[in-house]
């Protein structure tokens, strides 16, 4: 699963925490509509859920080192054995701090028991992270289903020569991130149109390989 953040809309939802708290901004959510994609409450499958969910949202035990950095920004995990068995991943931005992170995760996964409390599977998009969970493994696997369009609100001038100037920025991007350690990679075009700069960003979870990581944004699909 990649992450492509350059535009969002915000929505709002009311999950209090105790603490100072980042609240994270969402993007886009997926919930099956599907029933046969749904579980029963109190089922072997909504326990292993919740143990997953907890297990990810926990304090970070285990740390992702990048560049020397100790930092959590990825984890995946699998609770309960097959037919019940749910897998699970987060990916934060690296770009942000442990914190940020971490508050993230933790609000998605309140959040998504609140929008898809019944769904096998369900995927959240943060500004700051996302997290997604599923009956079938995700780990190092190239997913472009399900995937959300995100429109822009704002009406752009010469639309044809900013859809190309995105298209060539962000497959820059990708390319950079499916070849960098951390698959992740910030872009920009300076003077795209005079005095205005166009950033990208593109980041892959670990284990994807290079190749899948740049399928993804470059291909505008995921
Ligand atoms: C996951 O759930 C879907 C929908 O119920 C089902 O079709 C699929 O076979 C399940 N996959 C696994 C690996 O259990
Ligand atoms: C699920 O389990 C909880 C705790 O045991 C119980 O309070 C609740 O009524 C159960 N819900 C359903 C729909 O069975
Ligand atoms: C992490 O980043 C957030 C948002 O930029 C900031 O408010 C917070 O102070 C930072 N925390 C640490 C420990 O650096
Ligand atoms: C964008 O353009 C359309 C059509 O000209 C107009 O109706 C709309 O209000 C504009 N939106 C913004 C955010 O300017
Ligand atoms: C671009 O920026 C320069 C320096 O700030 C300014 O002098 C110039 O008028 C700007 N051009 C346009 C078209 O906005």
């Amino acid at each position: 699963m990649i992450l492509v953040v350059f535009l969002y809309l915000s929505s709002f939802l009311t999950i209090t925490f105790t603490k100072a708290f980042i609240t994270p901004v969402l993007i886009a959510k997926y919930c099956p509509s599907s029933s046969s994609s749904h579980f029963t409450i109190n089922s072997t499958y909504h326990s292993n859920l919740k143990l997953l969910l907890s297990y990810l949202s926990s304090n970070p035990s285990t740390i992702y080192t990048s560049n020397g950095l100790s930092q959590v920004i990825f984890r995946n995990a699998v609770a309960g054995q097959a037919p019940d068995e749910v897998y699970g991943l987060f990916l934060c931005r690296r770009d942000l701090n442990s914190t940020t992170c971490q508050d993230c995760v933790t609000y998605a996964a309140r959040y998504v028991t609140l929008v898809c409390p019944t769904g096998k599977l369900a995927v959240t998009w943060f500004d700051e992270c996302h997290l997604q969970y599923s009956n079938q493994s995700l780990f190092s696997v190239l997913s472009q289903n399900p995937s959300v369009g995100v429109p822009n609100t704002e009406n752009v001038t010469e639309p044809d020569k900013f859809d190309d100037s995105v298209l060539s920025l962000m497959n820059a991007a990708a390319s950079k991130a499916a070849d960098s350690p951390d698959k992740f990679a910030g872009a920009k075009k300076e003077n795209f149109r005079v005095n205005e700069t166009l950033y990208g960003l593109v980041q892959c979870t670990q284990g994807l390989s290079s190749r899948d990581c740049f399928t993804c944004p470059s291909s505008g699909q995921c």
